[in-house]
């Protein structure tokens, strides 16, 4: 093959605009080298540098190092014959190399804001390495945390999911995808993988049209709308027809309800695996079956590699097929400026990865990521100048499990571990003993005595547990959702001596922490924290931090209770004491702790409810306004949530739905006004004849400061 040389040709003229380079490069491609743009392989495949001359890989993923990525890119440009640019893909989940804490714990922060400050480090990171596309933000609503993937996620809800999904696709890919310091994003896993059976990861999801577009696509949706480059098909089996070979989700409802321009990569050979399904014999089967329904880039499948050629040319599959998918392809190139700048300057990563700037934000986004779910007779925060704290458990001295599921480059030793944070931050008289108590998982009781015996002559003890970082993630589902070993024995051994207790989760999914949630006055919620997690623990136990965060998923009391989740239907016998009402007759039928539930080291009152107009029609807005004041002693944030009912619909519709939420900080004794406006959008939903409409009726309008810690109620009608 002819390496490119000569004059420049058309589509390598810069000044002129996309389409038409696109168009031009399309009509000089051979099907060879069409098919080979649409294949994706992760690191070095077999003789690389030969595949990549003769123009047969489109994108390589998991190369990083801008030395690296500029080797391999040179061979593509410069030494193939038509010289396209390779995309070079990375999992750079919740940062690059300065980990931040996972994407449950962001959304914890009810911030997109933060969330997309979070998502633009990370995008500075990894383009000075080389990389120009993550796959991410995992945008997939989970309710159920046997799942080890709703770590990944923004939880239960469509609307905060929403945000979330908006916000951290800005936050990668900033105004123009060909912005340096910016990375092309990708929306997965497309779409309702979180609804597996079972929670176990890759299993069997069945759910009905109406709550995929009610549930499960809005995220999606709101990726699109925000302008994501690219979008990751998913593993699972969808109603019968796997995610990535369904064109019902891939072309009717992606590209022409939504108008999505980007391109469809598959999940790690999620194309091989429909023989798997059972909807392919073959592989060249699989390869029709996808690239017919809209699946654009096959990863590391080697499936479109090996058969699409043989498809085409026996007209199977038509060429026009391949074009399209590779037309968009070569249009997010193209858009990405890879053209005109395929090389990175490796002058660049020295001065940003894990800059200064980087790791105190990184600090800040843990601290509004944390969640306090219990403060009884104010334990917290404590004292300084205390004269002995033990920190206790399998946890306490652990660097791993706070960079959590996909750590993309971060590194261990980078971690500031909880024991470290509190010693970082206590009076020097303040003597720390530390007692590891037991392992994370295992049987072993021989440290418990030695931890009690340090908490009985302490005046606190900080009691951390939770998960490592492998017990979520993909993969990571666990059949029960209690402290995993013996932590929940040294939890109640550590109360047992009488000091008090504080106990930190650090952990990547709800935990069902009954007997804890009972009997310890103080629990705070710091999931995988990331590399200044310890510190973060500290600010918030010590008071130099006001707690922020707000539950985006519901803390189960057993896992019995699962699915469990706060939008849920009324049903003909919601749970009353009577009998034949829908409950278990062994555990209440309310969760341990609340979607949307958080404590401040102050409190805040909601008084003056306003709805104006009470009668709206279909297409118009109502406002709803209502007074917050902070009634403590010191300053803090209120995340002000908004819950509608529609009370009575074609279809059954949920008890509650968040609808709006806002932060609002206030000093001791402030008051403010919150206003929000409803409209169409908010009131809307998917009716008998699967169209999305807003139906004459009354709605019930609640305000608080989670969905069960309900301040103010009201109501207004549509006519
Ligand atoms: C994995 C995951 C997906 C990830 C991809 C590349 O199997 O499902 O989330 O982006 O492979 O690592």
């Amino acid at each position: 093959m002819k390496p490119f040389e000569g004059t420049k040709p058309f589509y390598r003229d810069s000044t002129q605009c996309v389409e038409s380079r696109v168009e031009d490069l399309l009509g000089r491609m051979t099907l060879e080298e069409k098919i080979g743009q649409m294949c994706q392989y992760t690191r070095y495949p077999e003789n690389y540098e030969e595949l990549v001359r003769a123009g047969k890989v489109g994108s390589l993923f998991n190369v990083t190092g801008a030395e690296q990525t500029n080797n391999v890119q040179r061979i593509a440009v410069e030494q193939s014959r038509l010289g396209i640019p390779l995309i070079f893909g990375l999992d750079v989940i919740h940062g690059y190399s300065t980990i931040y804490p996972i994407p449950l714990a962001i959304a914890s922060s009810w911030d997109p804001e933060m969330a997309k400050k979070a998502a633009s480090i990370a995008a500075a990171e990894a383009f000075s390495e080389g990389v120009c596309w993550t796959f991410a933000p995992m945008v997939d609503i989970a309710r159920d945390p046997r799942w080890g993937r709703v770590a990944e996620g923004a939880g239960e809800d469509p609307y905060l999911g929403s945000a979330m999904a908006r916000a951290l696709v800005e936050g990668y890919q900033g105004e123009d995808l060909a912005d340096p310091d910016t990375i092309v994003a990708c929306p997965k896993h497309y779409v309702a993988y979180g609804g597996a059976e079972g929670g176990r990861d890759y299993n069997t999801v069945e759910v009905s049209e109406r709550t995929l577009r009610d549930v499960y696509l809005p995220p999606f949706k709101a990726a699109v709308e925000a302008g994501a480059g690219t979008l990751m098909s998913a593993f699972n089996d969808l109603n019968g027809v796997p995610a990535s070979a369904n064109r019902f989700t891939l072309t009717t409802i992606l590209r022409e309800e939504w108008g999505f321009e980007g391109f469809v990569v598959s999940d790690w050979n999620s194309i091989g695996e429909l023989v798997s399904h059972g909807i392919a014999g073959t592989r060249a089967q699989a390869g029709k079956e996808a690239v017919e329904a809209g699946v654009d880039m096959d990863m590391e499948g080697n499936v479109y590699q090996t058969t699409l050629a043989r498809l085409v040319e026996e007209g199977a599959v038509s060429e026009e097929t391949v074009d399209d998918a590779v037309r968009r392809i070569l249009t997010i190139k193209f858009r990405m400026g890879l053209f005109d700048r395929p090389y990175t300057d490796t002058s660049l990563a020295t001065e940003v990865v894990q800059c200064k700037e980087y790791i105190e934000a990184t600090r800040d986004f843990a601290r509004r990521s944390m969640v306090l779910l219990k403060n009884e007779n104010g334990v917290l925060p404590l004292k300084k100048d205390l004269k002995i704290v033990v920190v206790i458990g399998p946890l306490a001295d652990e660097q791993d499990a706070l960079l959590g599921c996909w750590p993309c480059m971060g590194k261990p030793e980078d971690v500031v571990t909880v024991l470290e944070g509190i010693k970082n931050k206590v009076s020097e008289e303040t003597d720390v003993l530390h007692a590891k108590g037991c392992d994370i998982q295992g049987d072993s009781t021989e440290g418990l005595k030695d931890a009690a015996d340090k908490a009985e002559v302490a005046d606190v003890a900080i009691v951390v547990v939770g998960e490592s970082r492998e017990m979520s993630g993909e993969a990571g589902c666990r059949s029960t959702l209690d402290l995993p070993g013996v932590q929940e024995k040294l939890v109640r051994d550590i109360c047992d001596t009488g000091v008090p207790v504080v106990m930190v989760l650090l952990n990547g999914r709800p935990m069902s922490i009954s007997w804890p949630a009972e009997h310890v006055p103080a629990i705070l919620e710091a999931w995988h924290p990331g590399i200044q997690g310890g510190n973060a623990v500290a600010d918030l136990l010590f008071g130099d931090f006001n707690p922020v965060g707000r539950l985006p998923v519901t803390f189960p009391r057993t896992v019995g209770q699962v699915p469990i989740y706060y939008n849920h239907k009324n049903t003909g016998r919601p749970p009353t004491p009577l009998l034949y009402t829908s409950k278990y007759i062994d555990l209440p039928s309310t969760p341990l702790f609340p979607f949307g539930h958080g404590l401040s080291y102050t409190q805040f009152e909601y008084s003056n409810l306003k709805i104006s107009p009470q009668k709206i029609t279909p297409d118009s807005e109502v406002e709803i306004s209502l007074d917050v004041k902070n009634v403590g002693d010191r300053k803090g944030d209120e995340v002000v949530q908004l819950y509608l009912r529609d009370l009575v619909g074609s279809v059954t519709r949920p008890v509650k739905e968040l609808k709006r939420f806002k932060r609002t900080t206030l000093k001791s004794g402030e008051k403010t006004t919150v206003k929000f406006v409803v409209g169409p959008e908010q009131l809307a939903f998917v009716n008998r004849g699967m169209e999305r409409v807003v139906e004459p009726g009354a709605f019930e309008v609640m305000v608080g400061g989670s969905s069960e810690d309900i301040r103010l109620t009201g109501g207004f009608e549509v006519t």
